[in-house]
Order: structure tokens, then C-alpha cells, then sequence
């Protein structure tokens, strides 16, 4: 555990001091920015305090990249398409920056974190001028004033990981927020690249998190997302504090409807913690446990440190506490070495939970992880194979999963719509997660609805709205 230290207050006041400049400096110019955010929800809130220093700046948001002035691609490096489809993103933007040589094309996220693929960016795209990694994005303003003065450039790998509070902001949703609780991970899973890019564990203070909870609860928002790699680990580095406690006090502040949190991970799921989804009333019944493999062997070589038995049991204790409860998980095949054998014990175990919903991947090595280097890897069209059995099965139980909910009525917060039929169809979740489509009109997005599930339409719950 390394020693929490945080962003002092004079360099935050310094930086938002270069944004109110940068804000008079540019007040006659009407700057738009473009902000595309690639993977985890950890990516989705960070730029949404890129945004809030933007807006700060004086930008605002553009429709398209089309009509921006600054383009920035917050990124992933969690598995590989996700580089090449960001090197065609950046590629297509040349002709856009020919044409506009005042465009500010950014960079950052994960993968700028990984010095040789933030060294090949750079060399590669003449045309884009900032890079810098998730954890300098407090710097924003100064390295912005720096590119607007004429100079490209790059702060990225820096070992830096202070925790920079107090932020501006800019949310989207006015219901429904993400807050982040720890930062970084010190897992190492043999797989995975987050621990090198995102640095070791850190929770932020109690305090901190409870305070953000009730400003938002204050302006409105009444679903919060707890965010944090392992969420299960918060405040093993505070003196007093744990996961559980955070969820009692945070279900007391007034004004919140439903407590969600991600990702728990299965080896530290406490007693206290189910305990706690169980007793508190705005705690939703949903908890996404990647099990990553139903194989004892594999489990162990992507040091995961349970077995598929303690998985199982972790998730009876759930539904016997909670007995309305949902999962959903993460799914690798053909991580190095997997066998038939193997992968179909990975099936036995999606057949035997039944999972709401899973998140499956092909495994994909990451350059740097112990996982990359082990001689046994699995050929690709194998990989391909084994994915679409895992998801016919995940299909098939999905299916089965919905069917225990035709009939029921409960309350969804509504959070999206598709009119391209001509109709209007909404849809929202109900609070374990299960997401229902009904037609309605598009005033109720961000509303609680009363609703009930008439039928089935392939993967998807198909209901209608009751007037209470
Ligand atoms: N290859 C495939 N999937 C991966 N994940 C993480 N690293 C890799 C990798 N190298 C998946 C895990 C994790 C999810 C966020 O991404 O299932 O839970
Ligand atoms: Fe990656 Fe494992 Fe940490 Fe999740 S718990 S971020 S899979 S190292």
C-alpha cells in the first residue's frame, strides 16, 4: 500500500487560475470542444472533469468533431482493438486539421500511460498536439496554455498519483452520477494492464465521497454509481472506513434513491458487505462480480485468488441475503493454457449462476503483463470459437433470466430512447439492473416510471407504463 498523499490546494488554485486567464484570453473566440470517451466508467468520469475544466477554460460542447476547435480521445488499453481503433480515429482527422490548422487535437487516458504506444502516437500523428495520462489531468489548463502558445506536448507515465480533489465538473445526467472511491488497483491480475497504467490502490477520504454524494443529491441526482477498480478494497488504506461503512453512510444521505457500485471483486466481498446491500433500503440489489473462469486452474494462473467453489458460495450468500438480486460478470476465454476442459467448466458455471448479464472477452494479450510472456497462448481462431459458445449459452440464460420477469411491476429510472421507428420507445432500469423497453413519450427520460413487463423480444424486456 503506498502512502495516500494528495494535489495540494495552492496547485489546484494555481491551475484553475491559469483556466480563468485562458477564459478572458479567449472570451471573443466562441471555442468548441469534442470529448469521445473510450472504455470504463473510470474513463466516462474523468472526462466529465476534463469537460468541467474545459467549460471552465471557456469552450463549449461541439455536435461533432466536424465543428470543434479542441478534439480530445480519452482512452483504453484494456484489450488491443481498442488501439488500432484509436489510431484510425486520430488518422481520419488529418484532412479536418488541414483544413483548420488552429484544431487542437488531443490525446489521453490509459493508453497514454504506456510510454512506447505514447512514443509511437506522437510520431506517428504529426497533427495532434497534447497527450497526457489519467493522472495529470489536473494540469489540464497549463498544458492547454502551453499548445495554445505553440508548443506540442506530452506528459504522460509520470509517477505521479495524488489525488487532485475539488475539480471542476460538467455531468450530463442530472439523475443519475458517477463518484469515484478508490483509484487505481493492487491486484495484478496476470492479465491486465490497470494496475501499471492506473497506479496502486488509493481510496479518497469518506468525507469526500459523502460530501460529493449530498452536493449532487442536493442539485437533483438521485442514482449514484460508487466507482473504484475493486470497490470491495475501499479504505484499506484509511485508518477507519471500509466498504460497508461507506455504503451505511452514504444510504443515509437525504434525496438518494438507489446506490450502485462497481466493480466488486469476488475475493473481497465481505460478510459485512452483503450485509449491507441486504439492510440498506437505497442499495440496489445488482452487483457485477467478474468471475473472469469457472476453472480452478486458470483462475489461479490469472491470480484471481478465489476458486470457482468460494465464487459459488459468495454468490449463494447474495441471493440467500438478497433474494431479488441480480449479476452480472466478466468473462475472459482463452487466456494462455486454457483448455476444453477448462473453458467448459467456464460454461458449467455461466449454466449454474445464471447471470443476468456477462461481459465476455476473447482474451488479448497486453505488453508488460506476466500473461503476455506465457509461452501456452491460445490461437486466435480457437479464441473466436470459444467466444460465441459463451455467448449462445450467455444468450440462452439471458432469455431464461427475463422470463422470471414477465408480469412484474416495478419502478425503472428511464435513461434512453430510440424514436428511428417513428415510435417513441424508452427504456430504464429497474433497481437490480434489469433493463425494460416501453413506449412512451421522450419527457419522461431521467424520470421514475411505474411499469410493467408485458413479453419477451429477443434478448430485451418489452413492457408498458402504469399510471400510478
Ligand atoms: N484480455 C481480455 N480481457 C481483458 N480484461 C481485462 N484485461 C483483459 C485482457 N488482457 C477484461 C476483464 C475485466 C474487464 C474490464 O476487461 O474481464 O474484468
Ligand atoms: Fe485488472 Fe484485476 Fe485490478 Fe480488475 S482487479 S483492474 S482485472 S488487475
Amino acid at each position: 500500500m503506498i502512502e495516500r498523499s494528495y494535489i495540494s490546494q495552492e496547485e489546484i488554485n494555481r491551475q484553475m487560475a491559469v483556466a480563468d486567464r485562458l477564459n478572458t484570453e479567449l472570451a471573443d473566440r466562441c471555442l468548441l470542444y469534442y470529448v469521445e470517451t473510450f472504455g470504463c466508467q473510470m474513463n466516462v468520469r474523468d472526462s466529465e472533469t476534463i469537460r468541467g475544466i474545459l467549460e471552465r477554460i471557456g469552450y463549449h460542447e461541439s455536435p461533432d468533431k466536424e465543428h470543434a476547435d479542441f478534439i480530445l480521445f480519452n482512452t483504453c488499453c484494456v484489450r488491443e482493438h481498442a488501439e488500432k481503433r484509436l489510431m484510425g480515429n486520430i488518422g481520419s482527422l488529418k484532412d479536418l486539421k488541414d483544413e483548420k490548422p488552429s484544431l487542437i487535437i488531443a490525446v489521453c487516458g490509459c493508453m497514454m500511460q504506456q510510454k512506447d504506444v505514447a512514443k509511437r502516437l506522437l510520431r506517428r500523428f504529426p497533427h495532434v498536439s497534447l497527450i497526457f495520462g489519467p493522472n495529470v489531468l489536473f494540469r489540464l489548463p497549463e498544458m492547454l496554455a502551453s499548445v495554445l502558445e505553440g508548443h506540442r506536448t506530452a506528459v504522460t507515465s509520470e509517477e505521479n498519483y495524488a489525488i487532485a480533489e475539488g475539480l471542476p465538473q460538467f455531468r450530463d445526467n442530472p439523475r443519475s452520477a458517477f463518484v469515484n472511491i478508490t483509484f487505481g488497483c493492487n491486484n495484478f491480475c496476470t492479465y491486465c494492464i490497470v494496475p501499471y497504467v492506473r497506479g496502486p490502490e488509493r481510496s479518497r477520504e469518506m468525507s469526500d465521497i459523502l460530501s460529493e454524494i449530498e452536493s449532487l443529491t442536493l442539485s437533483g441526482v438521485t442514482e449514484i454509481t460508487l466507482l473504484g477498480q475493486n470497490v470491495n478494497s475501499y479504505g484499506k488504506d484509511l485508518p477507519e472506513g471500509s466498504f460497508s461503512r461507506l455504503l451505511n453512510e452514504a444510504n443515509k444521505i437525504p434525496g438518494l434513491k438507489r446506490l450502485r457500485f462497481m466493480t466488486s471483486h469476488p475475493k473481497d466481498l465481505s460478510d459485512d458487505v452483503i450485509r449491507a446491500i441486504a439492510e440498506n433500503d437505497q442499495v440496489c440489489h445488482h452487483v457485477h462480480l467478474p468471475v473472469q473462469s469457472g476453472s480452478n486452474a486458470i483462475l489461479k494462473k490469472m491470480n484471481r485468488k478465489y476458486t470457482r467453489e468460494q465464487y459459488l458460495e459468495t454468490i449463494c450468500k447474495l441471493r440467500k441475503a438478497v433474494p431479488d438480486i441480480e449479476f452480472t460478470t466478466d468473462i475472459i476465454v482463452g487466456f494462455p493454457g486454457e483448455t476444453e476442459e477448462q473453458f467448459q467448466e467456464t460454461l458449467s458455471l455461466v449454466d449454474e449462476v445464471g447471470f443476468a448479464a456477462a461481459f465476455t472477452f476473447a482474451y488479448s494479450p497486453r505488453a508488460g503483463t506476466p500473461a503476455a510472456k506465457m509461452s501456452d497462448q491460445i490461437p486466435e481462431s480457437v479464441k473466436k470459437r470459444r467466444l460465441s459458445e459463451l455467448n449462445a449459452l450467455q444468450s440462452k440464460k439471458t432469455v431464461e433470466n427475463n422470463a422470471k420477469y414477465v408480469g412484474v411491476e416495478d419502478v425503472l429510472l428511464v435513461e434512453g430512447y430510440d424514436d428511428r421507428s417513428g415510435e417513441t420507445i424508452l427504456h430504464g432500469k429497474f433497481q437490480n439492473f434489469k433493463m425494460v423497453y416501453f413506449p412512451g413519450k421522450k419527457d419522461l427520460m431521467n424520470q421514475y416510471v411505474l411499469v410493467r413487463v408485458l413479453s419477451l423480444k429477443n434478448n430485451s424486456l418489452i413492457g408498458e407504463q402504469i399510471n400510478e
